[in-house]
């Protein structure tokens, strides 16, 4: 009776052990997934965003290249831009030269074109659909446009999981390799230690001194970019930052509301970070 009791529990020794060990091993095959960073930049912006992320990821990289590049001036690119969405045409796109079989994460980079991602990107989501893997979108920009991006990548990969990664105006890409760091720490996607931002204040009705910041920070963009009407702050080490809520009228008339992320360095002129739509 005794060595039944003892082979009946050698034998649930070894069937758990067994069991434990299957269910390590899976864990650990995932945190081992391989990792890409594939982008398509026209200028260089997201490029030199691609290759930070790169960096701090230690994974692999690769970019998306137009057939046809969109090698002209900035006018020249937003006319064929237009003229291609107008015409629905799906732009050209070279043979990736990696095997995306290999990744579980894509690190997907673009510039922001008329609010969403890039018309390359576009070809390369229509004949890639990344199902099963984790996609973590990231971008460069005028003024912003990742969230809304965002929501069109993940339409357009309806198998993959899509979050929101790290976005900035191309006019600010030498501090994108601090923020970087904090963007891949915070989410986890590195280990490391990184002080948290406090959180912004309650919203309130913007001062005049406010009001001065805004507009030192957002009047010498290319399009008017509306009027604040409240104000949340916070203090960070590079300086206080501003959540401003802001009403526009476009020239047909239409209402807009939108949040514009100021940082104010100490001593520096003020710069918006961040326009976001709603
Ligand atoms: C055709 C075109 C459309 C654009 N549309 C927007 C836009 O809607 N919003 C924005 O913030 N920036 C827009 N931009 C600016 C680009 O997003 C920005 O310059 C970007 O950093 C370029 O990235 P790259 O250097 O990797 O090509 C546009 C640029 C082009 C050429």
């Amino acid at each position: 009776m005794k060595k039944l009791h003892l082979l009946l529990m050698l034998t649930l020794m070894i069937i758990c052990g067994v069991a434990c060990k299957s269910s390590k091993n899976d864990n650990s095959e995932k945190s081992e997934g391989k990792t890409l960073v594939l982008y398509y930049s026209q200028t260089g912006a997201t490029k030199a965003v691609a290759e930070e992320l790169q960096k701090q990821l230690g994974c692999d990289i690769d970019s998306i290249v137009a057939v046809n590049p969109y090698d002209g001036d900035y006018g020249q690119t937003i006319a064929r831009w237009m003229q291609e969405k107008n015409d629905s045409v799906k732009v050209e796109i070279k043979p990736i030269n990696v095997n995306l079989d290999e990744y579980d994460t894509i690190f997907l980079g673009f510039p922001i074109w008329g609010g969403t991602y890039a018309l390359p990107m576009a070809s390369f989501l229509s004949d890639n659909k990344l199902d099963g893997k984790n996609v973590v979108t990231f971008a460069t920009f005028g003024s912003g446009g990742i969230e809304k991006a965002t929501i069109d990548v993940a339409v357009a990969l309806p198998a993959a999981d899509v979050k929101e990664g790290y976005g900035i105006r191309n006019s600010r890409i030498d501090n994108a390799s601090e923020e970087i760091k904090r963007f891949l720490i915070e989410n986890e996607y590195i280990e490391g230690e990184i002080e948290p931002l406090p959180a912004f204040s309650d919203p309130v009705d913007v001062t005049d001194q406010e009001a001065v910041i805004f507009h030192a920070a957002c009047d010498n963009y290319q399009f008017p970019l509306g009027n604040p009407v409240s104000v949340a702050t916070r203090n960070t080490p590079a300086g206080t930052e501003y959540e401003f809520g802001v009403k526009s009228t476009t020239p047909d008339g239409t209402e807009s509301n939108s949040i514009i992320y100021i940082i104010a360095p100490q001593g520096q002129t003020p710069e918006f970070t961040k326009v976001v739509r709603e």
